[in-house]
């Protein structure tokens, strides 16, 4: 185990959160709402996604936003009309919903401006940052809170330095959907050293069934390599293109590490993943839960006998 004292003497505190993508996928929903707002159950995406970051020991998130950030910031801010309304009716349930959000965090905002990939809006969080390691959390991926993967992350920089991207194993007929990292162990069984990042690889071509998630801790190495990094696929500045140079170029002195999760992920950036991931939540609640398995039972004992 590589110990860097510079870094194990650092506590990371600052969490980026991407939230200005165009969400073409859920399209016509995220035409005036961004993607991360669209609801799990009855929490928007982006809820849940602060509360890992916090859970982590991350309070000061900063968001990269696009041209419709107003209900993000909304949400994250107090609504004095609706907690009035609902005083008034003594609704003291849902007063505390809607106030859980206002003070999770210290939330910060920066717009993006073009959407010109999620590289870019990493970049744009250079100054915010400075020169601590820092977190990016995409809203795509839901981390169950029973399986905390990011305070593990955190750890792991502490000990190794460097980057640390989180790694999923997938189904080798799965890889073309994610960036593939080829690794080599390290002294901790769930910690690997990644040698090289490859974008959505053909299953033949690629170095493993090692995929990339959404959740990161990066050295602010980073923002000089996302600086000269030209544009890729999509023609989009790709996050993943600048930790590929950092994975593979000894001179930059900024190694890439992977955590390997072996915990429950929900996936939310395509339509079919979300929905899933709603039944698989609301089974799970306890408020909610009785009722939707005994439903879904029946529905899925009606479409057999069809
Ligand atoms: P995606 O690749 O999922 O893109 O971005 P998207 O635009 O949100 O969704 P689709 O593919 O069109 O449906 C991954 C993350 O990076 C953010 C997104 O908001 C999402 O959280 N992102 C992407 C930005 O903040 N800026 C960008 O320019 C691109």
């Amino acid at each position: 185990m590589v110990l860097n004292m510079d870094s194990s003497r650092t506590r990371i505190t600052k969490a980026v959160i991407p939230a200005a993508g165009l969400g073409t996928r859920f399209l016509p929903a995220t035409k005036a709402t961004p993607k991360e707002m669209l609801p799990v159950v009855d929490k928007p995406a982006i809820q849940y996604v602060v509360e890992e970051a916090v859970s982590a020991g991350l309070t000061d998130v900063l968001m990269i936003t696009g041209r419709n950030k107003r209900p993000l910031e909304d949400h994250f801010d107090r609504n004095h009309e609706l907690e009035e309304a609902l005083r008034k009716k003594g609704d003291e349930a849902r007063l505390a919903k809607v106030a859980e959000s206002n003070d999770l965090a210290n939330i910060h905002y920066v717009r993006q401006g073009d959407p010109r990939g999620l590289g870019h809006a990493v970049l744009c969080a250079a100054e915010h940052v400075g020169d601590q390691p820092f977190a990016v959390l995409l809203g795509d991926d839901l981390i169950d809170p029973r399986d905390p993967l990011l305070a593990r992350m955190v750890r792991a920089q502490a000990d190794h330095g460097g980057s640390v991207i989180a790694l999923m194993e997938v189904d080798p007929e799965q890889i073309h959907l994610y960036g593939c990292a080829a690794v080599e162990t390290t002294a901790d069984s769930d910690v690997v050293r990644v040698t090289n990042l490859v974008e959505k690889p053909a299953t033949a071509d690629a170095p493993s069934n090692y995929a990339v998630i959404g959740r990161y801790v990066l050295d602010p190495a980073v923002f000089d390599v996302l600086r000269t990094t030209e544009p890729g696929r999509g023609n989009e500045i790709q996050l993943t293109d600048a930790l590929q140079r950092l994975a593979t170029d000894e001179a930059l002195d900024s190694p890439v590490y992977g955590v390997v999760f072996k915990g429950r992920r929900y996936d939310t950036g395509d339509r079919g993943d979300y929905l899933r991931a709603i039944v698989r939540l609301a089974c799970e609640r306890e408020d909610l839960g009785a009722d939707m398995r005994a439903w879904l039972r029946k529905y899925v004992a009606e479409e057999m006998a069809d």
